[in-house]
């Protein structure tokens, strides 16, 4: 198994472009992602025939059109999301399909989309199946099925089992083949997606379930989706998952059906974090540093409006300081945001526990970078405080490209009305 990245706490240049001039150039906070690294994840699963990126993680145009360059398609669980896709270039149909709509539930928006456009779609409710057949009689639909277990890398990102509400019940396959018939569309797949940042063993499980409910539908599956949660190192301690003993259990399923339906399948692979965790840095400058009793507390500029995760999940973030200050000295310190709000803090446990981090000696006016934020960083972010969307940049080629500009103070009451109540 392939050693996780080395997190270094000091960091003057990100691929290449330093620190300073990229905070220099774009002010702070603001994201930064860089291409190669993006690049390399999507290499690592050239195997599996299909890799459908979950927008969801980073949903910017400009990400989405690097993957579909990079022979990617995507996932879209909105229409805003598939306008997003359409926008980086994706057509709404093709083989395969370049944009798979999955949800749990058709709201009106999507509907009428569908209505005009022949979108796939993967359904996770079994009403779905029959309000598709209302609008597109005739359509292919795949089904999201919930084997009845899953596994997160926190019990909100747990996707499988009774307490969650994704996907259909996997003893509910046959009211689905049932429905299907009437509604005049055929299941042409299956989709299991059971949690995100989960482990080798409990994605491994998911084989089994696949293959029983790919037999109890029949022939008409064409393509098995092993859904995403492939796991990101987050911390030195990660490892990173064993990709090609992934593709081989799954192309051992996927050959046991191909035998069995005596056709081939396809198999699809939806990754969010694989693709984008590790490529995004979200850079903030230090405002203030104090002592509070025995605790050192650094506080930046970009806050849960901008990175949500730790307040969420009490996610661990690699975090390192680009100084001025030439001292190899660390302290402990806590890195707190600037919202009105005391579980504001970057370094906090699930439960809410503020914990210090092992940081150099830095100065007002450092600048402190929050390390893999690409995926279900900026996309989380929210104008709480009425602070501003962070500016997005993508390095490519060594170079940094304005992917998104900062939000004004404008764009923060853009569609506020105030009536007339006199
Ligand atoms: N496919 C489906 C149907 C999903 O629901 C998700 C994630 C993915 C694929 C991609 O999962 P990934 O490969 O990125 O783990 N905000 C949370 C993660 C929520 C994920 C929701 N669905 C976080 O920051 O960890």
């Amino acid at each position: 198994m392939a050693a996780a990245n080395q997190f270094s706490i000091s960091r003057t240049e990100i691929s290449g472009v330093s620190v300073a001039d990229l905070a220099k150039e774009f002010g702070t906070p603001t994201y930064v992602y860089d291409s190669a690294k993006i690049a390399e994840r999507i290499n690592d699963l050239k195997k599996f025939d299909v890799i459908r990126y979950a927008q969801k993680a980073n949903s910017n145009i400009a990400i989405l059109d690097f993957m579909r360059r990079h022979g990617v398609v995507v996932d879209a669980v909105s229409v805003g999301e598939i306008h997003r896709a359409i926008a980086a270039g994706y057509s709404i149909s093709g083989e395969p399909d370049p944009i798979v709509y999955t949800a749990d539930i058709f709201d009106k928006s999507i509907l009428e989309f569908i209505k005009e456009n022949a979108i796939h779609c993967n359904a996770g409710s079994p009403d779905m199946i029959t309000q598709l057949g209302e609008v597109r009689s005739g359509a292919e639909i795949t089904l999201r099925i919930n084997p009845g277990f899953g596994h997160g890398h926190s019990q909100k990102t747990n996707t499988g089992g009774d307490s969650s509400k994704h996907g259909i019940w996997h003893d509910q396959v046959p009211e689905c083949i049932e429905r299907a018939k009437s509604a005049g569309v055929t299941i042409s797949g299956l989709h299991m997606h059971i949690g995100s940042g989960t482990d080798f063993e409990h994605l491994s499980q998911v084989c089994e379930s696949m293959k029983a409910t790919a037999l109890e539908i029949g022939s008409s599956i064409n393509t098995i989706s092993a859904g995403g949660g492939l796991p990101t190192p987050y911390k030195e301690s990660d490892e990173m998952i064993d990709i090609d003993r992934y593709f081989e259990l799954w192309d051992a399923t996927r050959k046991e059906l191909e035998a069995q339906f005596g056709h081939p399948i396809s198999l699809e692979i939806e990754p969010g974090r694989y693709l984008s965790a590790e490529s995004g840095y979200l850079i903030a400058e230090i405002r203030a540093i104090k002592k509070m009793g025995e605790k050192l507390y650094y506080l930046v500029d970009a806050g849960f409006n901008n990175l949500a995760r730790p307040i969420m999940y009490g996610s661990y973030h690699p975090i390192s300081i680009s100084s001025s200050n030439e001292s190899t000295e660390v302290v402990n310190a806590i890195v707190g945001g600037p919202l009105c709000e005391s579980g504001d803090i970057f370094t906090q446990e699930e439960g809410g526990f503020v914990c210090s981090r092992a940081l150099p000696t830095a100065n007002v006016g450092d600048h402190l970078i929050i390390e893999c934020a690409g995926a279900y960083g900026f996309v989380m972010s929210s104008n709480y405080n009425s602070k501003p969307f962070a500016a997005e940049v993508l390095l490519h080629g060594g170079k940094p490209h304005l992917i998104r500009q900062r939000q004004t103070n404008e764009d923060l009451i853009r569609g506020e009305f105030i009536p007339d109540l006199n």
